[in-house]
């Protein structure tokens, strides 16, 4: 659980080494303003999305948003050794990022993937992905920003699915036929939680909607 009680994010912060090295700190995010292109990686985990977006988009910056230490760590090293500079951390929820960091029509693009399933119905409301998630971050986006979701669970798909539906005035569903859901990882990330997807047998799925 991070400090601040109304941006509470259950799940964990560390892995269990006893050592935690703190260097992602030194590439902290200040403010995401309308200036430069912004693409949002939320919760990225150990960064593999993030450092594919950086090297693809070399003229904007990314955002890795996520609260796993060894996640950002791991990231950092790569950013380090790999020397990709449009990279930006911010250690925390993404609503307390988008609540204080980030200035009105300022983001290009966002990326989700494989967002926590919290599989148990009474957990269902820990999910990040519902309408008042579509509600709160359309009025940060861009207009013909994106916004490009995975998830292999199929209850979790089930509510993305009824989000989808509940924000069709202000977002286009850019993949609807059935053929496009496939997630390619020639083109996509293949990250920590894609790679334990296909070994569990599922098949995930992948969505991209544009605001409007
Ligand atoms: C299942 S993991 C997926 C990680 C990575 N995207 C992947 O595909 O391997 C979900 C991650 O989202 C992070 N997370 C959950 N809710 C979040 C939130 N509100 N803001 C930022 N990160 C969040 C968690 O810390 C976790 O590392």
């Amino acid at each position: 659980m991070i400090n601040n009680s109304s941006y509470r994010l259950y799940g964990r912060n560390k892995g269990r080494k006893k050592k935690h090295n703190n260097s992602f700190l030194k590439i902290r995010l200040k403010t995401i303003d309308k200036k430069k292109d912004y693409i949002i990686d939320i919760g990225a985990g150990f960064g593999e999305s993030t450092i594919k977006l950086a090297k693809a988009n070399k003229d904007k910056l990314v955002v890795c948003c996520e609260k796993y230490i060894d996640g950002l760590n791991s990231l950092s090293n790569k950013v380090q050794s790999e020397s990709l500079y449009n990279i930006l951390i911010y250690q925390g929820n993404v609503h307390q990022l988008l609540d204080e960091h980030c200035e009105d029509g300022s983001i290009s693009e966002v990326w989700i993937l494989f967002p926590d399933p919290w599989p148990k119905k009474r957990h269902f409301k820990r999910r990040l992905i519902d309408k008042l998630f579509f509600v709160k971050i359309q009025k940060y986006l861009k207009k013909g920003s994106t916004i490009n979701i995975a998830s292999d669970s199929k209850s979790y798909i089930a509510q993305i699915l009824e989000t989808i539906h509940y924000v069709k005035n202000d977002f286009a569903w850019l993949n609807q036929s059935k053929s496009e859901w496939y997630y390619d990882p020639k083109i996509l990330p293949e990250t920590k939680y894609f790679k334990k997807a296909l070994k569990n047998g599922h098949n995930p799925f992948f969505v991209k909607l544009e605001k409007l």
